[in-house]
């Protein structure tokens, strides 16, 4: 695979200079075109946080905290990022769910290099789509995400939503004992199973925080599961909430109900309509509280449901005349006591082949080949008993049906696949490209759960 010329030399030794930032400085500044080339300075580097009270955790961050700072943009705008490592390792970042060309996908050997420690990159690329998306490595992914390189990007829609007033909330859950020290990543009797979850749960960067919202107005609440493993069952009793979007795409809005599975990677954007003021709510995982959303006074008149989001440009599959793709994930029980060339477990496997992380290589042999501009129908097994939120880079896809629940069609970059499910998904294979398709378990995708799919 050749990279160009740009791509590879535009890393600088011992960078610390470039334009004004230190320490993530943000430039939103709107300047004209030829006094700046980008419109954030984002570093990564290490960055003690404090989660649990009184002792430091040797976190890794984008532009000073963890989860990262939250990069906006405006849908039909270009985001124009210079990203500087200043960490120990490689790295590279993915834009997760943005549609956008192969090279600013951030895969390594296949999109780009790796970022070298001290080198940076120019990451450019238009907003086809508004919505709640998010950005990481793809590089080591258990420790690098693990250790905080997770961040939200935010897409205004191109006009004015209805809404006034807004808050993201980035779900993680560390993987650190009691004195805030990191436990492992990835175990692999974990990993060959549900994955390996953390145990310290946080909003936003902080254990169980109280979030002030105005009373009396509805506020969009972009919830996005950063989280390496964890699956959360998200609910918000005696909230009126509704759902506005999901994984970046809007809906009909529909009421929240009972509870909704967020898998790891996706975003859900909920209306709140935020109660008299004093009034307190739990947003909840299943029956454990992850932050407290207290009503604080507002002047003003009380807001009222905003009209539904405008669909993002996503082609609509025609399933008259797509083509029918299986795909298979299982669980490799057989392989499991193997460690793989480079020393990678590989306990699971799509269509029989499991994806080797430390084989460069493996991205040169497809799972698929799709016709560019192609319709396709994706069937998706899962044989094992374990859930896997499957992720498809590039292109966004439809969810059509599952033989285990009643499926309302939404657009989607990944589909929470439960155990024993089998559902179709739909996409029009408009972005050319070799596309990552994996789940988002991290310990999953890096113990053989993923493939490439090429579209040419
Ligand atoms: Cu969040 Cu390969 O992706
Ligand atoms: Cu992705
Ligand atoms: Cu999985």
């Amino acid at each position: 695979m050749l990279f160009t010329r740009r791509q590879v030399l535009t890393g600088l030794v011992g960078l610390g200079v470039a334009g004004a930032g230190i320490g993530g400085v943000r430039y939103w500044l709107g300047r004209p075109a030829d006094v700046t080339t980008h419109d954030y300075e984002l570093i990564a580097a290490p960055l003690d946080v404090e989660l649990v009270p009184g002792h430091a955790t040797p976190a890794w961050a984008y532009g000073g905290q963890a989860p990262g700072l939250e990069l906006r943009g405006r849908q039909g705008d270009w985001l124009r990022v210079r990203f500087i490592n200043h960490l120990p390792q490689p790295t590279t970042i993915h834009w997760h769910g943005i549609r956008l060309p192969l090279e600013m996908d951030g895969v390594p050997y296949v999109s780009q290099l790796p970022v070298l420690p001290g080198e940076f990159f120019d990451y450019r690329f238009p907003l086809h789509d508004a919505g709640s998306f998010w950005y990481h490595p793809h590089t080591a992914s258990s420790e690098q995400l693990g250790r905080g390189l997770v961040g939200p990007l935010i897409v205004d829609e191109r006009e004015p939503s209805g809404f006034r007033h807004e808050r993201t909330l980035s779900l993680k859950s560390w993987h650190v004992d009691k004195q805030g020290a990191f436990t492992a990543f990835s175990v692999p009797r974990e990993a060959a199973r549900g994955g390996t979850p953390g145990v310290l749960s946080t909003v936003n960067g902080q254990h169980a925080p109280v979030l002030d919202l105005p009373a009396g107005q509805v506020v969009r609440l972009r919830v996005l599961n950063l989280d390496n493993t964890l699956t959360y069952r998200l609910n918000l009793p005696d909230g009126e909430a509704r759902i506005y979007a999901l994984d970046g795409h809007p809906i009909a809005p529909r009421p929240l109900g009972k509870e909704y599975w967020l898998g790891p990677g996706m975003r859900i954007d909920l209306a709140l309509r935020v109660p008299a003021a004093g009034t307190q709510l739990s947003l909840r995982n299943g029956p454990l509280r992850l932050a407290t959303l207290r009503a604080v006074a507002h002047a003003g008149a009380s807001g009222d449901w905003p009209p539904a989001l405008p669909a993002n440009p996503v082609l609509e599959p025609d399933l008259q005349r797509a083509e029918t793709l299986r795909f298979n994930f299982e669980w490799a029980g057989n392989l499991s006591a193997d460690v793989g060339q480079g020393g990678a477990y590989t306990f699971w496997q799509i269509n029989g082949q499991a994806w080797d992380i430390n084989d460069k290589s493996c991205a040169e042999r497809p799972i698929a080949t799709l016709k560019r501009n192609g319709h396709y129908i994706f069937e998706l097994r899962n044989l094992s008993q374990y859930q896997h939120p499957i992720h498809l880079h590039g292109m966004a896809f439809k969810v059509l049906s599952s033989n285990r629940r009643k499926i309302e069609p939404w657009f989607t970059d990944t589909f929470l696949l439960g155990r024993n499910e089998t559902a179709r998904i739909a996409l029009v294979a408009d972005n050319p490209g070799v596309w990552m398709f994996h789940c988002h378990v991290i310990d999953h995708m890096e113990t053989g759960l993923m493939a490439a799919i090429e579209v040419v």
